[in-house]
């Protein structure tokens, strides 16, 4: 079993320490928060709790919040480290890890130039294979890519892609409510870059405006072929991959509020979406150029491609092995039902 260990544990950390506990050759050493508050408490009761540093121990035992020791503490008990830190911290932390030799895994709030190997399981999961330093792409950029990629097989596509972005996380009450809509004014947005560093050569250009929802990003997307395709050919594409699921207006399905209904509905933990759900009634061919709405549940979308990651710079199992299992712990491939 490899010994993984989580720094930290907030929304994303969370989803991947449980997916792990999930799989039959990985297991969580620890998880870490860096202040005592309830979340703190929740992840005592679930995973042995570390905090970052020296620093922290006194706060924690302040607070009553049993703590096993510091991020060096949880290292010497670990094989790898899924970095889930906030956005920004990943190459600070990068530096410790290199010099305790402990390969890691780090999110997509990091920069590309990180590690120069950005991640997903679809796309290049063998670029990873025994690799120190993995970094998974963010929530939207890996949404892009599960239903680009399988696109790409038609050779040189083009991508113009338009994002609509949740504004801040369920649990977030600082960033929320905004009564605005914020268009990223920098165009592409980095998610066309990003789609690109995984998907060499992509000719993709993006542009984002933020909303006022936290529930899930929706996407539309505009791909030109360098032939005339049909809509048909283009579903049975998507259908072989089950990380793609596919919902219908004719079921009633109009807006990203019923597909969490939906992961409530079938149980889903946390009412996870790790697939990305893509209306099939929206997919509409003219000529060479294919139009659709995708919608991407930005707190658990990522987390089976983490899974995927450590398998592969653990060599662990190969590319399909390691995606039917994660896929199967996860449920994953349950919800394509769509019309
Ligand atoms: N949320 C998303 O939609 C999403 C989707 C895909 C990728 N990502 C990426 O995933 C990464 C993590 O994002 P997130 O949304 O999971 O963040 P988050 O919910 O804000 O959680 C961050 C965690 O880091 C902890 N922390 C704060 N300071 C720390 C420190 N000095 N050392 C170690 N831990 C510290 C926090 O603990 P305390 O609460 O105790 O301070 C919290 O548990 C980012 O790169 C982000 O861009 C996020």
């Amino acid at each position: 079993m490899l010994k993984v260990g989580i720094n930290a544990y907030g929304t994303i950390g969370k989803r991947v320490a449980e997916a792990i506990t999930k799989q039959n050759d990985m297991q969580v050493t620890g998880v870490i928060k860096a202040h005592p508050n309830y979340m703190s408490y929740v992840a005592s009761k679930r995973f042995k709790l570390f905090v970052p540093d020296n620093s922290a121990l006194k706060a924690f035992e302040n607070s009553g919040i049993k703590v096993e020791g510091t991020l060096e503490n949880l290292m010497d008990d670990s094989e790898l480290i899924i970095d889930s830190t906030p956005e920004g911290m990943g190459e600070e932390y990068k530096k410790i890890y290199e010099k305790k030799r402990i390969k890691a895994i780090f999110q997509g709030g990091e920069d590309h130039e990180l590690t120069n190997l950005s991640f997903n399981a679809y796309a290049n999961f063998k670029e990873a294979w025994g690799k120190d330093f993995v970094r998974v792409v963010s929530c939207n950029t890996t949404g892009l890519i599960r239903t680009l990629f399988p696109l790409t097989e038609y050779g040189s596509i083009k991508v113009r892609a338009n994002l609509v972005r949740r504004a801040t996380d369920p649990d977030d009450y600082q960033k929320g409510p905004i009564n605005s809509i914020v268009p990223e004014l920098k165009i592409p947005s980095h998610h066309g870059p990003d789609v690109a560093s995984v998907i060499k050569g992509l000719d993709i250009q993006t542009m984002a405006v933020k909303v006022p929802t936290t529930l899930m990003h929706l996407h539309f997307v505009n791909v030109t072929f360098p032939r005339e395709v049909k809509t048909e050919e283009i579903i049975e594409k998507w259908k072989k991959y089950r990380r793609i699921a596919f919902v219908s207006g004719k079921d009633g399905v109009k807006s990203t509020s019923q597909l969490m209904d939906i992961a409530r509905e079938t149980g889903r933990e946390r009412s996870d979406l790790y697939e990305i759900m893509l209306w099939k009634d929206s997919v509409s061919v003219k000529g060479n150029e294919l139009f659709y709405y995708q919608a991407v549940h930005q707190e658990s979308d990522v987390v089976p491609e983490n899974i995927d990651a450590i398998r592969s710079t653990f060599q662990l199992k190969e590319k399909q092995d390691s995606i039917d299992r994660t896929d199967k712990t996860l449920r994953i491939g349950e919800l394509a039902y769509g019309r």
